[in-house]
């Protein structure tokens, strides 16, 4: 098992933006498991899979981890899939098909490979609890519902995509609804996770924050 560093918790704390730069910072293998659900549930989207077959259909969708760059990137049956799977729909989708045992057991294992050989950094939302319960640092991070919305607000009008900060922050609210009541690994606080909430933090304070529990650590 390597150096690992878990970070957990609700979409838009700024998880991935953090995650990225600890692991450049202190050369790691940046782990971003949304993604991998992300996948899956891009997969079942395509395949207009019904909720009853999750644990089924999923044996179909093999789903691997390349680095190409320093990027990770995510292949479904073979083909790229990082351009596709960043969208409202399919956050959602991973969301709900992500409360599947079957789902959760196939992406586990498959995460816990990644993190057998090398010093990672990983995000998600059961990596502190389920995926690295030894991962000798672990953070809760997170932020207000109204921050994590202005912020994923800002992102989208930067894009140039049209959106509505009130019903961003709705789905926001009915994502971590979601994540925090389903009943296989629901996303909470591992009890030896340090809480760090970023509202009124930048991203340079919260990843010196966490390279500081790092070098405490090692
Ligand atoms: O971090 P994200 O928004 O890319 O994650 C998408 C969804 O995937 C999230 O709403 C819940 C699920 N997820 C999970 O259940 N466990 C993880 N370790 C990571 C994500």
């Amino acid at each position: 098992m390597g150096m690992n560093i878990a970070i957990d918790g609700p979409a838009g704390a700024g998880k991935s933006t953090i995650a990225k730069r600890i692991a450049k910072e202190l050369s790691f293998i940046y782990v971003d498991t949304g993604a991998m659900y992300r996948a899956m549930a891009y997969f079942f989207l395509q395949n207009h899979t019904d909720q009853a077959d999750f644990g089924t259909a999923c044996q179909d969708a093999d789903i691997t981890i390349k680095y190409e760059n320093g990027e990770q990137v995510v292949y479904l049956n073979g083909e790229n899939v990082n351009g596709v799977i960043r969208t409202e729909a399919v956050g959602n989708m991973a969301s709900v098909s992500s409360a599947n045992p079957q789902v959760r057991a196939k992406l586990v294992e498959l995460q816990q490979k990644l993190a057998a050989n090398a010093d990672v950094v990983m995000d998600g939302r059961d990596i502190g609890t389920c995926v690295l319960p030894d991962a000798p640092v672990k953070v809760y991070l997170t932020a207000s519902s109204k921050e994590r919305a202005r912020r994923r607000y800002e992102e989208l009008s930067a894009k140039g995509v049209a959106c509505d900060l009130a019903q961003i922050e709705a789905d926001i609210i009915d994502r971590d609804h979601r994540d925090m009541t389903r009943e296989i690994s629901p996303l909470k606080q591992a009890e030896d996770a340090v809480l760090i909430d970023s509202s009124h933090m930048t991203i340079e304070e919260v990843t010196e924050a966490i390279i500081h529990l790092y070098k405490d650590v090692r």
